[in-house]
């Protein structure tokens, strides 16, 4: 089954409006008007409506980073499902990593926030992946399948397929230590596996599976190539016009 590769930048909590515009701007110009890949740019929310005028009428698509799952109302600071697509966002990043460790987001908050999404007519895109000391203690698969299970709680098999699942070693993330083709591949037919045990061979086949955790330009197209690789959740390398468009268009 061919699953259209998704390729995203997390800009994390990083530009100025002036450069994020500049990026923004530099990446469109990359991408030109038929990509082969699915393009997005998640700014921090800060930014939406600016980044949102840049994308606009181009292929490239606009992500959050996070979203609060309820309607409007006394949650200060908040942002929620309605606001993002009324900036005209596509996708939301949720259950990042480093949500998880900073903000202590939990499997249950992922798994609200992903319904919430769903509901708000949002792509999420679900982060899971293990530390190096669950790697070390052989605990991966089991790390992996608790944060998926309980991130992807109460998902019926009909939207299922529209979810994005992210892999991202938290090893890897922001250390230039990228996981190898192998190791990468061996976790993502794993979630394969996994997510044809939750809904279905058909629903597992269809859903994408992102890598995430030092994408960069020279490792991009073997990490591509991968069979149960269906794209990459970038972030540092997605702040540069050219290293990110040496992801999307691997030499
Ligand atoms: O969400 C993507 C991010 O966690 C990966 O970061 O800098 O290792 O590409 P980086």
């Amino acid at each position: 089954m061919s699953r259209q590769i998704l390729i995203a930048g997390n800009w994390k909590m990083n530009t100025r409006k002036a450069d994020a515009v500049a990026l923004a701007k530099g990446v469109v110009a990359g991408v030109g008007k038929n990509p082969s890949v699915e393009v997005a740019l998640c700014p921090p929310s800060v930014y939406l409506d600016a980044i949102a005028d840049v994308v606009a009428g181009s292929p490239v698509e606009l992500g959050a980073q996070n979203v609060y799952a309820a309607a409007d109302g006394a949650f200060t600071g908040e942002v929620n499902p309605s606001m993002l697509t009324d900036v005209g966002c596509r996708f939301v990043i949720l259950g990042h990593s480093e949500r998880r460790a900073i903000m202590g987001e939990t499997d249950k908050q992922v798994s609200e926030k992903l319904h919430a999404a769903l509901a708000g007519n949002l792509v999420p895109i679900v982060c899971v992946g293990e530390t190096l000391e669950d790697r070390e203690a052989g605990n991966t698969e089991k790390v992996v399948e608790t944060q998926l299970r309980g991130s992807l709680e109460g998902l019926d098999e009909a939207r299922a397929a529209g979810v994005v699942i992210a892999y991202e070693p938290v090893w890897a993330i922001g250390t230039g230590k990228t996981a190898s083709p192998e190791q990468a591949e061996e976790v993502h037919a794993f979630i394969r596996k996994l997510l044809a045990e939750l809904f279905s061979d058909d629903v597992a086949g269809q859903m994408r599976i992102q890598y995430g955790g030092s994408v960069k330009p020279n490792n991009a197209k073997e990490l591509l190539g991968q069979p149960n690789i269906d794209g990459a959740l970038v972030g540092g390398a997605s702040l540069k016009v050219e290293d990110f468009m040496g992801i999307i268009n691997p030499a």
